[in-house]
C-alpha cells in the first residue's frame, strides 16, 4: 500500500480535500477488501422487510444511501436490527406497512426514492410524503411515477408531479406492460416492485438489459418472475409470497473501479481486490479497462447468493483511447467519471456515446467532469449524450469542487494522485478554478 507515512490525503478542513501525490516511485500493492454494493444492499435491506421471517445480511453497505433506505423501511415498521452489527437481523412480514407519522427521507438516494416509490404506491388506504436532499429534490421521478400513474398510482409532486418532495396516497393498482423509454434498474425495479405488492400478472420491458439485481434477489426470495433476454423483458406474478432469506452482499464493483483504474496508471502497482460483483449487467467497466489495454485478471470465480463474484488482481500497465457506446455504456454507467480520468492518461482518443443518462445522476456527470478535469490541464470535448478525451497531457493539481456527488470526488481524487502538484477539492459548488 502507500507508504502511511505520506499521506496524500487529508482533510484541510470540514469541506476541502487537499490531496497531494506521492513521491515518484511510490506504488499501489496489496490486497483490499471492497465495501459491500450500494445496489444489492438497498434490494436486500427492502426485500428482507416485505418478506415473511427472518433476512440475514453480510457484508451491508454502511453508507448513507443504504441507511437512508434502512431509515425509510424503519419509519414504515419494518424491525431491523442495528446495522453496525456484522449481521443484519431482519424480522421481516411488512405487508401491510405502517403509515408513518413524518416525512419519509431518501437523503442522496435516487434508488432509495424510486424503488420505495413502487412499494407505497401499492399500499391502499396509507398516506406517505417521500422527500430527499437538495440533489434528489431536482432528479427526474417522472421516469417512476408515470408507468406508476397508469397502473392507477395517485402521486403529487412539483413540475407537473416530477419532482420531490412527493405525496403518495396508495391505493390498489392494476398490472400492466410496460415499455421503459429508458434502460434503468431503478424504474425497472420500482415497477416490479409495485408488480409485487399487487394482484396479476406486471411486465417491464427496456431497451437494454439494466442490471438485474433485483430480479436475481426476488427469485432468491422465491417471488413469481420469468425473463426473457430475447426482449429485455421481465415478468412478475403478484401476491407477496416472498420468504426470508440469508444474504452475503459482494463488494461494490462501481467502489473497485477507483482502485482498477488508480493502480492501472501508476507505474508498478499490482493490486488484490477481494470479493468483488462481477455481474455481467455491471462488469463494464472490467470490458472498458481491458479495451484500453489494462492487465486485470479474475480469480477465485464463484457464486455468492445467486450474484457471480470473484477477486480482481490489476497491475500497471499503459492505456489506449477506446470508443464506449450502446450496451457497454449501459454496464458502465457508475464508472463513467473513473474512466474519464483512465483516458485522460491514455494513449489516443477515448469517446464516451450514449450517456445521457449522466446528466441526471448526483450531479450533471458528463459536464461536471468535463469541467473539473479540464482545470486539471485534459483536453475534454462535452456532447449532448457524451464526452470525448485527448489523452496523454500532462495533469497537475488544480481547485476542483466535487459537486457533492461521491462518484465524482472519488474520480477526480484518483486524477489527483497521479497529476503533479496540490489538489484542493471541495464538496460543493463553489470555487471551482486553476491554482496556477
Ligand atoms: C441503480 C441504478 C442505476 C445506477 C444507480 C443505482 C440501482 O440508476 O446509476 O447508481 O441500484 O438500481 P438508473 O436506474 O437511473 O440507471
Amino acid at each position: 500500500m502507500l507508504n502511511p507515512t505520506i499521506n496524500p490525503i487529508y482533510f484541510k478542513n470540514q469541506t476541502d480535500l487537499t490531496i497531494q501525490p506521492p513521491a515518484s516511485g511510490i506504488a499501489l500493492t496489496g490486497s483490499l477488501s471492497i465495501p459491500g454494493d450500494k445496489s444489492i444492499s438497498h434490494r436486500a435491506l427492502m426485500l428482507g422487510a416485505l418478506a415473511r421471517g427472518e433476512t440475514r445480511i453480510r457484508g451491508l453497505l454502511l453508507g448513507e444511501d443504504v441507511i437512508s433506505t434502512a431509515k425509510c423501511l424503519r419509519s414504515l415498521g419494518a424491525d431491523i436490527s442495528d446495522l453496525t452489527g456484522d449481521e443484519i437481523i431482519i424480522q421481516g412480514g411488512l405487508g401491510q406497512l405502517q403509515e408513518p407519522f413524518d416525512l419519509l427521507n431518501a437523503g442522496n438516494s435516487g434508488t432509495t426514492m424510486r424503488l420505495m416509490l413502487g412499494i407505497l404506491a401499492a399500499q391502499p388506504n396509507c398516506f406517505f410524503t417521500l422527500t430527499g436532499d437538495r440533489s434528489l429534490r431536482s432528479r427526474p421521478m417522472s421516469r417512476v411515477v408515470k408507468p406508476l400513474t397508469q397502473m392507477g398510482a395517485e402521486i403529487w409532486g412539483r413540475q407537473n408531479h416530477n419532482l420531490a418532495p412527493l405525496a403518495i396516497k396508495g391505493s390498489k393498482l392494476r398490472p400492466i406492460h410496460y415499455y421503459s423509454p429508458v434502460a434503468s434498474a431503478q424504474v425497472k425495479s420500482c415497477i416490479l416492485l409495485e408488480g409485487l405488492m399487487s394482484e396479476g400478472q406486471t411486465t417491464v420491458t427496456e431497451p437494454a438489459l439494466s442490471r438485474d439485481h433485483s430480479e436475481r434477489m426476488l427469485k432468491a426470495f422465491g417471488a413469481d418472475l420469468k425473463t426473457d433476454s430475447e426482449t429485455n423483458s421481465v415478468t412478475i406474478t403478484g401476491g407477496n409470497n416472498l420468504q426470508g432469506q440469508s444474504v452475503i452482499v459482494p463488494g461494490d464493483i462501481s467502489s473497485a473501479a477507483f482502485w482498477l483504474v488508480a493502480a492501472s496508471i501508476i507505474p508498478d502497482s499490482e493490486l488484490v481486490l477481494t470479493n468483488v460483483g462481477i455481474n455481467p449487467t455491471r462488469s463494464g467497466i472490467l470490458d472498458v479497462l481491458n479495451l484500453m489495454g489494462a492487465n486485470i485478471t479474475l480469480e477465485k470465480e464463484r457464486i455468492v447468493t445467486g450474484e457471480p463474484i470473484a477477486d480482481l488482481r490489476v497491475r500497471y500497465s499503459s492505456l489506449n483511447g477506446c470508443e464506449i457506446a450502446g450496451e457497454l455504456t449501459v454496464r458502465s454507467i457508475d464508472e463513467i467519471p473513473i474512466i474519464v480520468v483512465a483516458a485522460a492518461f491514455a494513449k489516443g482518443t477515448t469517446v464516451i456515446k450514449d450517456a445521457a443518462e449522466l446528466r441526471i445522476k448526483e450531479c450533471d456527470r458528463l459536464s461536471v467532469m468535463a469541467t473539473q478535469l479540464s482545470y486539471m490541464g485534459a483536453k475534454i470535448t462535452e456532447y449532448p449524450d457524451g464526452i470525448e478525451i485527448q489523452g496523454g497531457h500532462p495533469l497537475s493539481g488544480a481547485e476542483v469542487a466535487s459537486h457533492d456527488d461521491h462518484r465524482i470526488a472519488m474520480s477526480l481524487a484518483v486524477a489527483a494522485l497521479v497529476a503533479s502538484g496540490k489538489t484542493i477539492m471541495g464538496f460543493e459548488y463553489h470555487s471551482c478554478r486553476k491554482l496556477r
